[in-house]
């Protein structure tokens, strides 16, 4: 057996210590399937006094993670600080130009600098894994690079933040509002410091980015991403629109088009009996198509210690084998810069309407969408809301946002509306 893979760990919170422990437990297996064993060298992390889920004892401590990644002894540097820019950017940096491979899991990093940084690798002969940073353990980045190498990807979609799904199954089946349902989860522990990156639609971004990038062989472009976080989904949208038959997710969707790469994550509705519609709680689901394999769905574990640790792992083996990829499955300088176009594929609507009790409110409304050039697929009206209106809901046949939003305008000037109008995208998926 050569000799062993020397591993510097940066960061010990959740993913770290996760991966501590399957090196300890798991030294055999890792070793037979690396070919060679894998052992932890140096450690680092901002306290060192904090009472850690392992025993670390062995390794030594560095308290910065500079001294790890340019360290004599340590062949493979993993990140799992996190951070799009700072330590985590540097020491990755340094990492490489001191001729190490790297391993992390950190999607903000490579969502806004991955570009650079697999051009820095793959020039210097290194290489770095990612398989954590999207949907945790879910192994999407191998199914892509490697699985799905003969096929031209057409699109991929799916659920990318474990948080919003729980909020949303959780307004749905508990019947709370989404206030509630962040408290909770705040609570739970499943917020990211800043809750933002979750609720706002932004961790789910640039996940969605990254494998953007690896579908369609481009730059890697969070900012042309089109983001609507979960933040104005009300139980009042979830209700209704589970009796229309749909259930409302975060749902990321990457494709390109005549016109560029669309990229958008924004609440949609999609049919509550297809995969993504059942998909319950904190799980994640990647669903990529392909010209040659047809249809592919992945779920599981989208967070957490040992899913994400899991695919963590599968790197660090990756490189024991001596498995070297190009960073987004291409080499970097061949990616294309893609052309950013906003969502112009049409699709089916779902709009709430609350409106004034009075002769010929309806009438109004028809004819905004009739002028818009929107045609009704199916229209319910609910008894009172209040003494003054009653909630419609209409699901429209397929047409383009451009249309939405010249009725989403014009709808107010009825002067039949007692609220802003809502309307939501009905995904095919
Ligand atoms: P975490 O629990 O907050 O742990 C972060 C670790 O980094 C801590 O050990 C912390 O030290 C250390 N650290 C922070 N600043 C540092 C500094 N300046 N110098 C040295 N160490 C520093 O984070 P995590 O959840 O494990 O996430 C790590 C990475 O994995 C992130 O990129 C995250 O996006 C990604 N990720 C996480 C999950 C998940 O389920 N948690 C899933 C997918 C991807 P102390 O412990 O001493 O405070
Ligand atoms: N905050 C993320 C989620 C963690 O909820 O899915 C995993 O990236």
């Amino acid at each position: 057996m050569s000799s062993p893979l020397r591993l510097g760990i940066a960061g010990l919170g959740t993913v770290g210590i996760g991966v501590v422990k399957i090196v300890q437990k798991h030294a055999d297996l890792l070793a037979k399937r690396s070919g060679r064993g894998i052992a932890i060298t140096a450690i680092s992390a901002r306290d060192r006094m904090k009472n850690r889920d392992a025993d670390i004892s062995a390794y030594r401590w560095e308290d910065d993670p500079m001294a790890v990644a340019q360290a004599g002894d340590v062949d493979l540097y993993v990140e799992l600080i996190g951070g799009d820019n700072g330590i985590a950017r540097q020491s990755i940096e340094a990492a490489l130009r001191s001729g190490k491979d790297v391993v992390t899991a950190n999607k903000a990093l490579l969502a806004m600098h991955g570009q650079e940084l697999a051009e820095l690798a793959e020039s210097l002969g290194r290489v770095i894994r990612f398989e954590a940073a999207v949907a945790g353990g879910i192994p999407v980045i191998k199914t892509m690079t490697e699985s799905l190498a003969g096929n031209g990807i057409t699109r991929v979609m799916g659920v990318m933040n474990g948080t919003c799904n729980y909020i949303l199954t959780r307004m749905e089946s508990a019947g709370l509002p989404y206030e509630a349902v962040f408290e909770e989860a705040r609570q739970l522990g499943y917020l990211e410091a800043d809750p933002n990156l979750d609720v706002g639609g932004i961790d789910a971004g640039h996940k969605l980015a990254i494998l953007s990038s690896i579908a369609f062989g481009t730059r890697v472009n969070f900012d042309a991403v089109e983001i609507e976080g979960i933040e104005r989904v009300s139980i009042d949208d979830i209700r209704r629109a589970a009796d229309m038959g749909y259930r409302i997710k975060l749902l990321g969707v990457a494709q390109i088009t005549p016109r560029g790469l669309e990229q958008r994550m924004s609440p949609c509705l999609v049919p509550a009996d297809s995969p993504i519609g059942q998909l319950a709680g904190g799980t994640n689901m990647v669903v990529v198509e392909g010209d040659s394999v047809g249809q592919i769905v992945l779920r599981g574990a989208g967070a957490g210690e040992g899913p994400t640790a899991s695919a963590v792992m599968s790197d660090i083996v990756e490189v024991a084998r001596g498995v070297r990829l190009p960073v987004f499955g291409q080499p970097a300088t061949g990616l294309e810069p893609a052309q950013p176009a906003r969502t112009a594929v049409p699709a089916a609507y779902y709009m709430r309407l609350e409106l004034q009790d009075k002769p010929g409110a309806l009438a109004k409304i028809a004819s905004v969408l009739g002028d818009a050039g929107i045609s009704i697929d199916r229209m319910r009206q609910y008894g009172h809301a209040s003494d003054s209106s009653v909630p419609v809901l209409v699901v429209t046949h397929k047409t383009t946002p451009d249309a939405i939003d010249f009725a989403i305008e014009a709808l107010p000037r009825t002067g039949v509306l007692v609220s802003d109008p809502v309307e939501l995208r009905i995904e095919e998926v």
